[in-house]
């Protein structure tokens, strides 16, 4: 076996495919996922009671092609419902996995058909969308990568899903949700993982072009990420190629990377073998905390970031701003009185938060209709206002939009499907409702959107 084959072996056997390794090899995009317990040394013992999709490893990193359909049959092997969302996907309502807005949940035992052809290359993840909290918080986030119809012409790839457990001292689970996390900030975790594992070393191709995929899935946590090097250069923001030069974060500008939000970046390595790039975090108490390594090894490729043409976009319509009609969106405290429903998909108990002081605190939009109705293939600008101290990554599923302009900073026009709001943040996003359905459209600190900061938005 020769040291390139080696490459691509170990990254294949660690979940992370070589670029080589999908672009060349038989299309995966069919296949089981059966939601499942599982077990997985994420410290210093194994912790039970973990969800994945195998007994004892992270949810595998699926592939799919730009263009080509994926058929994705996910089978419920645990005894509580749940039901699968693919985000960031620009699919067909009937397979977004959110319950009761595009389907039932999916009872034990029960499985449930997802078909649906990506339109857009990038970097997407996936998470179940019923017991939400309960079950990412045990483990089960993934990340989706699509690969472009034409290879964008890296060395390597790497994807890097970011997230925290919450453990005691014998590394069993504590309870994922506080009362006085979910009213502010979120209940942190104080296990932090890079795929599953503590500062993880992946080998890399000595002076080649590695595409470091950055993935934040966590239930709470905002990221502030840099890398030890700057022979680097951003390549696409939430999925989507970015257009416009995007600074290099650094140590005294990290990259806020909220829950839901991912980064592609293209990496030269060193070139010599054995030197390093850390990936890191400036975390409370910790600043420059290394997530993960990059480790140089063979004989030096000597690439350049030159090389690297930008990739290509994706098919997605550009709003028009000047027909644009607004709508106005209030994400704050929820009124009193409105107790969460409680249904098959769980609830934390509590309502706080809301948006247009709708709380959509339960599974079902019980008594709640859409927060606003777009007339398909037509323009519009959503004005975000966070009137919380608190900031809020705001997603909207099957859908991308590009921000236009906040109150309080300069927004590059990087189209997404997540924008953080900061605090007293005004920002107003564009959009073309040019896919039919009731899309969710919520916070992804996870706690908020089950205390209440959830919503729909229907396009006709
Ligand atoms: Cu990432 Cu409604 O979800
Ligand atoms: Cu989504
Ligand atoms: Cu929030």
């Amino acid at each position: 076996m020769n040291r390139r084959e080696f490459l691509l072996g170990s990254a294949a056997s660690a979940g992370l495919a070589g670029a080589a390794t999908w672009i060349n090899a038989a299309p995966s995009q069919k296949r089981e996922l059966t939601i499942q317990p599982a077990s997985f040394k994420l410290r210093t013992r194994r912790t039970m009671d973990m969800v994945s999709l195998s007994p004892d490893a992270p949810p595998p990193v699926l592939l799919g092609r730009q263009g080509e359909p994926m058929q994705l049959r996910v089978i419920n092997g645990t005894e509580d419902y749940t039901a699968m969302h693919w985000h960031g996907l620009r699919i067909p309502n009937a397979m977004d996995g959110v319950p009761y807005l595009t389907q039932m949940p999916i009872a034990g035992g029960e499985s449930f058909d997802y078909e649906f052809t990506p339109p857009d290359a990038g970097t997407y993840w996936y998470h179940p969308h019923c017991m939400t909290m309960a079950q990412m918080a045990h483990g089960l986030t993934g990340v989706m990568v699509i690969a472009e119809a034409e290879d964008p012409g890296f060395d390597a790839d790497q994807v890097v899903n970011l997230r925290d457990f919450r453990l005691d001292e014998n590394d069993a689970f504590l309870p994922y949700s506080t009362a006085r996390g979910a009213a502010r900030s979120g209940t942190f975790g104080n296990v932090i993982t890079a795929n599953w594992r503590q500062a993880p070393v992946y080998d890399q191709p000595t002076g080649g072009l590695v595409r470091l995929r950055l993935v934040n899935s966590d239930t709470t946590r905002i990221y502030r990420l840099y890398l030890s090097t700057d022979t680097a250069r951003i390549m696409a923001w939430d999925g989507h190629p970015v257009e416009v030069p995007v600074a290099l974060p650094s140590a005294q500008a990290p990259l806020l990377l909220g829950p839901g939000q991912r980064v592609d970046l293209a990496v030269k390595m060193p070139a010599h073998e054995g030197q390093t790039i850390e990936l890191l975090a400036d975390l409370p108490g910790q600043p420059g905390r290394v997530m993960t390594q990059l480790r140089a090894v063979g004989r030096d490729l000597a690439r350049d970031l030159r090389d690297l043409k930008p990739l290509p976009a994706n098919p997605v319509s550009r709003p028009d701003l000047a027909k644009a009609e607004v709508h106005d969106f209030v994400f704050g405290w929820t009124p009193e009185g409105r107790a969460p429903d409680d249904g098959y998909c769980g609830s934390l108990g509590y309502s706080f938060w809301s948006i247009n002081r709708t709380p959509w605190a339960g599974d079902a939009a019980r008594d709640t209709g859409p927060l606003a109705t777009l007339e398909r293939g037509k323009s519009y600008i959503l004005r975000l206002r966070n009137e919380s101290p608190n900031l809020h990554p705001i997603h909207l599923h099957g859908l991308a939009f590009v921000p236009i302009r906040s109150n309080r900073r300069q927004l590059p026009p990087l189209m997404t499907d997540t924008i953080l709001l900061l605090k007293d943040e005004v920002v107003e996003i564009a959009l073309v409702a040019d896919n039919p359905g009731d899309w969710a459209f919520h916070c992804h600190v996870i706690e908020h959107q089950k205390t209440g900061l959830a919503g729909f938005l229907r396009v006709t």
